[in-house]
């Protein structure tokens, strides 16, 4: 159990276990942090359009400006030099690069990260390029989007498109940013984009997405001009019952299967779980070799970890018919999720055990708090600062009982449009204030530089880089 509080003056955490190649990044988002929704030929995504609809994000927030990253590239990656990282994990903006979804490529789109990828490489970080974190161009969902399979091949073609253009020099690849929030948090839940509450079309869509994650693998390797390490990305979670009433312990297993499983199984050829077809009633639309295209092989998995799930049994909810339930005492954080970093360990060491997969990178990690700029200008966010140090500690000991964990991408480098939250939840190790755009490392960032720093003095790989000022 945690301290309320965050211990003052914390001893920098042992992290020698973690190994001397170590990835130490951040990670962002187009939608989040962009802004220039309508610039340079970009067009409408169902971002746009979400956020348009009354009640659906908080404030009426929308991506519109966000962090006008757009404009501001080259201020923010100066900022991550600041903090010495070794990579940048940033997702391409499809709408951007193929307004239509499918058809013309709009090459004022591909400058952008064309542009981007060489300033990353001249400043020695190495791009993690995400093709598809949720803002699917409207023109495909004026199409039926997700649910539709013509938007898993037109995924793949865009994949090839955004690879040919990037791949002599962008190694690493993700394809699909978190299944489960597109499949079931924007339709099934209709808590994000596009807003659609039906079980058939989320199944639907976890069946495409799965496929188009698969079928961009390929395309990516094929297009790519040097050879291109390859990784789904799931948002993953330990799942407990709340009690060990056999209802509960039932709820824990569907919830389980409904946030892990159901992508862990089919990407390692085990296509879906039967238990889960049975708890849905819903087949996914599987055909031909679609099982074996969805298994195809991938250099690493990408591991997004925010929160374990308790669980009761909730049989009138919404499928899996599971409900997640506070954790009496716990430390929550501005988005009411337990900090739970003995849950990291656990997901690694249990996804590791049971898949075996060649190479694990977590892909996301990180916390909102009520940050505020102090009175001389500095943000002292203690709470984030305990968050990071105490899930790095949580990789430390993973790689200590042999999972082969290759890198920690913290989320995120930049306050940021926070999906149907807004600019409320702030993420960033680097604070935003909104109206003048003016950056501020925070605490944390300056501590999660010095960690790096520590790191590659105690493996011979430090580089001088002054942190501060
Ligand atoms: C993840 C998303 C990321 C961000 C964090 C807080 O689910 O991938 O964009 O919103 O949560």
């Amino acid at each position: 159990m945690y301290t309320a509080r965050p211990e003052e003056n914390r001893p920098v955490p042992d992290l020698s276990k973690l190994p001397p190649d170590f990835v130490w990044g951040v990670a962002t988002a187009a939608y989040q942090i962009e802004g220039a929704v309508d610039v340079d030929g970009r067009s409408p995504s169902i971002w746009d359009t979400f956020s348009q609809v009354p009640g659906a994000v908080a404030n009426g927030d929308t991506g519109a400006v966000a962090c006008d990253h757009y404009h501001r590239w080259p201020e923010d990656v100066a900022l991550m030099r600041r903090l010495g990282v070794d990579a940048y994990r940033f997702s391409v903006a499809w709408p951007r690069v193929r307004p239509d979804g499918v058809g013309a490529v709009n090459p004022k789109g591909l400058d952008f990260y064309d542009r981007l990828v060489d300033t990353l490489l001249a400043t020695g970080i190495r791009p993690f390029v995400t093709l598809y974190h949720w803002d699917l161009p409207q023109a495909l969902q004026d199409r039926g989007g997700w649910p539709e399979r013509a938007t898993a091949e037109a995924f793949a073609d865009y994949a090839s498109v955004v690879a040919a253009r990037l791949g002599d020099r962008v190694a690493d690849w993700n394809t699909v940013n978190e299944p489960l929030c597109v499949s079931w948090i924007g339709h099934l839940e209709g808590r994000m984009a596009p807003g659609e509450r039906d079980l058939t079309r989320a199944v639907r869509t976890s069946h495409h997405v799965l496929l188009g994650h698969g079928l961009a693998t390929q395309a990516i390797r094929a297009a790519a001009a040097r050879p291109a390490s390859v990784g789904s990305v799931l948002n993953l979670s330990p799942c407990e019952p709340a009690t060990d009433r056999p209802e509960d312990v039932a709820a824990a297993r569907r919830m389980d299967g409904h946030v892990n499983r159901w992508w862990l199984d089919p990407l390692h050829g085990r296509g879906y779980p039967a238990d889960m077809v049975a708890a849905y009633g819903v087949e996914p639309p599987v055909r031909g070799d679609d099982l074996a295209v969805i298994a195809t092989p991938t250099d690493f998995l990408g591991v997004n970890y925010y929160f374990r799930q308790v669980v009761v049994d909730d049989p009138d909810g919404p499928p899996p018919y599971a409900r997640q339930v506070p954790v009496p005492g716990s430390v929550e954080t501005a988005m009411g999720w337990e900090m739970y970093p003995a849950g990291l360990e656990q997901l690694l060491v249990a996804v590791s055990e049971e898949y075996a997969p060649a190479r694990i990178i977590v892909t996301e990690s990180g916390s909102a708090w009520p940050d505020e700029v102090g009175p001389d200008g500095a943000v002292e966010d203690k709470e984030r600062t305990d968050h990071l140090e105490r899930h790095l500690e949580a990789c430390a000991s993973a790689v200590a009982r042999g999972v082969p964990l290759a890198g920690y991408f913290v989320w995120s480098l930049l306050d940021n449009f926070e999906w149907a939250y807004g600019y409320d939840k702030r993420f960033g190790l680097v604070h935003v204030d909104y109206p003048t755009q003016r950056r501020t490392v925070k605490a944390s960032g300056l501590r999660y530089a010095d960690l790096i720093r520590a790191h590659q003095r105690h493996t011979g790989s430090a580089e001088a880089v002054p942190v501060r000022g």
